[in-house]
C-alpha cells in the first residue's frame, strides 16, 4: 500500500503557518510543523488549530508540531522559513548575519533526519541561504531549490494584470535573477496568453512597473512591520507539489548553476522544470544584451554577499 508522503515545515512561523495550511487543504500529506524547542509549544499549538480546521473543510492528513528533529525523520519535502524576517528599512541582504548560523543548524539537522527529502528555501537573503544549505547539507543540487522567483513573477502578474485591465490569470510572466531589488523582470517572455505584454500596456507603464517588482517584498514590509507571508507560501506549495506530483512544472526557481547563463557555483533564480528527481532541467533563454547586462548586476550582488557569508 502507497504511504502518505511526509512533508516539514522548517520553522512555524507566519509562513511556516500559511504553508501548512496549503499543504493540508491539498492534501499533500502529513505535515509536521517544527521550530526551536523554546517555539515548540507554539508549534504544537498551531498544529493542533490545524488540525481542528480539517474537522471543518474535511482535508484528512495528519498535522503535528514539534521542537525535535526526530520528528522530522525521513521526510519526503523540507521548506525552510527558519530565520528572522525583515523589518522596515532592512534589505535582505542585512539578515545574512543573523540567518545563516540558522541555516547551518538546519543544514546539518536535514542532512542527519532527512537526507533524501526535496529541500525549498524560503529563509532571505534567498540565495545565499539556499547556497549555504546546500554546501552544508551536502545534498544533490538538485534536490535543492530556492523560492523566489514564482513569488517574484506573481507580484510582477499582479501590477501587470491592473494595468492592462486585464485577469491575472491570463498574465504569463516570468522574473529570474537574485531575490533582491536588481532582479530580472523579462519582458520579453511575459504575455497575456502568448500575446507580447507590451501590446496592452505603455512603456512608461511597464519601467514603474518593474521599479515596484523588484521593491515589491519591500513595499508589503512597510506596510505590515514584517515580510510578506501568503504569497511566499503559496509560492513554494507549487514547488512542493510539482516535485510530489511529478508535475514537470516550469517555474523560476534558485537553482545551482553550473555554467548555465555564463554563471558557476551558485544559486541564481532561473528557469526550471521540477518534477519527481526534483529540479529535472535548467531552461536557457535567449536573452536581450540589456537583459544579460541586468542578470550580471544582480548575480554579482549575489555573489557579493555570498563572499561576505564565506568569511562569517
Ligand atoms: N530552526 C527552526 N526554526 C527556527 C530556527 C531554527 N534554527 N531559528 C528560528 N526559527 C523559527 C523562528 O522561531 C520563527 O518561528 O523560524 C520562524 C520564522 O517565523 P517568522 O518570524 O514568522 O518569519 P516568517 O515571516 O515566517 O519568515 C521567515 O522567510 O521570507 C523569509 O525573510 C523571511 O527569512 C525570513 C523567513
Amino acid at each position: 500500500m502507497a504511504k502518505r508522503k511526509k512533508i516539514s515545515l522548517i520553522g512555524a512561523g507566519n509562513i511556516g503557518g500559511e504553508l501548512a495550511n496549503l499543504a493540508a487543504q491539498r492534501e499533500l500529506g502529513d505535515i509536521v510543523l517544527f521550530d526551536i524547542p523554546s517555539k515548540a509549544d507554539f508549534a504544537k499549538g498551531k498544529a493542533l488549530d490545524l488540525a481542528q480546521n480539517g474537522a471543518i473543510l474535511g482535508y484528512d492528513v495528519k498535522i503535528t508540531g514539534s521542537g525535535d528533529w526526530k520528528d522530522c525523520a525521513d521526510s519526503d519535502v523540507l521548506i525552510i522559513t527558519a530565520g528572522i524576517p525583515r523589518k522596515p528599512g532592512e534589505s535582505r541582504d542585512d539578515l545574512v548575519g543573523k540567518n545563516l548560523p540558522i541555516i547551518r543548524d538546519v543544514a546539518n539537522n536535514a542532512k542527519a533526519h532527512c537526507p533524501n527529502a526535496f529541500v525549498i528555501v524560503i529563509s532571505n537573503p534567498l540565495d545565499v541561504m539556499v547556497y549555504e544549505f546546500q554546501k552544508v547539507s551536502g545534498f544533490d543540487p538538485k534536490k535543492v531549490v530556492g523560492m523566489a522567483g514564482v513569488l517574484d513573477s506573481a507580484r510582477f502578474a499582479c501590477f501587470l494584470a491592473e494595468a492592462a485591465g486585464s485577469s491575472v490569470k491570463d498574465v504569463r510572466p516570468m522574473v529570474l535573477g537574485g531575490h533582491g531589488d536588481d532582479m530580472v523582470p523579462l519582458l520579453s517572455f511575459t504575455t497575456l496568453n502568448g500575446v507580447p505584454i507590451a501590446n496592452f500596456v505603455p512603456q512608461d507603464k511597464l519601467d514603474a512597473i518593474i521599479k515596484r517588482t523588484r521593491g515589491g517584498g519591500g513595499e508589503i514590509v512597510k506596510l505590515m512591520g514584517t515580510s510578506a507571508y501568503y504569497a511566499p507560501a503559496s509560492a513554494s506549495i507549487v514547488m512542493a507539489e510539482a516535485y510530489l506530483k511529478d508535475q514537470k512544472r516550469l517555474l523560476a526557481g534558485a537553482a545551482h548553476l553550473t555554467g548555465q547563463y555564463g554563471y558557476q557555483d551558485m544559486f541564481l533564480g532561473v528557469p526550471v522544470v521540477i518534477g519527481g528527481e526534483g529540479v529535472e532541467k535548467i531552461v536557457e533563454l535567449p536573452l536581450t544584451d540589456a537583459e544579460k547586462a541586468m542578470l550580471a548586476t544582480s548575480a554579482a550582488s549575489v555573489q557579493g554577499v555570498i563572499d561576505v557569508a564565506k568569511k562569517l
